[in-house]
């Protein structure tokens, strides 16, 4: 008797034909590359930014060299993580991106929901599955050079790990959320709802600007009432009940001496540990 092996790699289907047939018509239509291998869609996007004729998804089944928020590196395995970057151009200048990350955020966060994988946001930008990290969010702007100064490039890469081994959380450090059955889906599919809550989130973030997005971020936040601990270079700054963010993406932490609003930067939120 021979054991027959199921193939669950879902990503050898992958098609830009197929992604672009099933998204939603968007004001901006986006072209499609899927790469076997690269360093990091991010990297390539950057690099490409002049050559671009407009809004870019570059999606790789592997990367050998993903990036990672704060200088970290990004692990992730082909057929268990989907890596992938979109390169947007806004007709506003680079600092009216401020906020950007979060705006994603809930765009990835509503486009899930749509397949029944119920996540809730850490600030400033991670998606949480049941308290586990499913996704992360990097973001690479450019605004100077070439372009008018009212016009700005940004390169939005997401990881999301669909079903890494928990060897990965040991290595990390971090726990890191396993749904086997999101890396069964058909990716074609999944890559569309992605693409189309994306491409409409960031039509809307240039019209109406992070206002269209506080609200439904709040109602995701994963630490809303909880004790967090703001951390930075290792100490901890503020310790507090968090309260969501305000108008200009600050995180809100209610401390014994008052509230505080905390910029994104190289800081991290962490629950308090018991
Ligand atoms: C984080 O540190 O949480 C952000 C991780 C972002 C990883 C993605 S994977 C696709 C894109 N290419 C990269 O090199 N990084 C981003």
């Amino acid at each position: 008797m021979s054991a027959c092996r199921y193939n669950a790699d879902m990503t050898a289907t992958l098609s830009p034909e197929q992604i672009a047939a099933l998204c939603r018509p968007s004001a901006q239509p986006v072209r499609i590359r899927i790469v076997e291998e690269t360093g990091s869609t991010n990297a390539d996007l950057l690099a490409g930014l002049p050559m671009l004729a407009g809004p870019t998804l570059l999606l790789a089944k592997h990367q050998t060299a993903g990036r990672g928020r704060a200088g970290r590196t990004w692990l992730s395995a082909q057929g268990k993580s989907l890596t992938f970057s979109l390169a947007w151009k806004f007709g506003v200048p680079v600092h009216a991106l401020v906020g950007l990350p979060l705006a994603v955020g809930v765009a990835l966060a509503e486009a899930l929901a749509m397949f029944n994988i119920d996540v809730k946001l850490k600030w400033p930008n991670d998606l949480l599955y049941n308290g586990r990290k499913l996704a992360g969010i990097l973001i690479e702007s450019a605004g100077a050079g070439s372009v008018p100064h009212d016009v700005s490039w940004a390169v939005i890469g997401i990881g999301i790990n669909m079903s890494l081994d928990q060897s990965v959380s040991e290595h990390i450090g971090r726990p890191v959320a396993s749904i086997p059955w999101m890396a069964e889906l058909d990716q074609n599919t999944l890559m569309a709802g992605l693409l189309s809550g994306l491409a409409d989130a960031l039509v809307q973030f240039e019209h109406e600007g992070l206002a269209a997005f506080t609200g439904r971020w709040n109602s995701l936040d994963a630490y809303a009432g909880q004790v967090v601990t703001i951390i930075d270079n290792g100490q901890v700054v503020h310790e507090g009940i968090g309260a969501g963010v305000d108008g200009i993406g600050r995180f809100l932490i209610d401390t014994p001496g008052g509230r505080v609003a905390v910029m994104a930067g190289d800081v991290s939120l962490r629950p308090r540990e018991a």
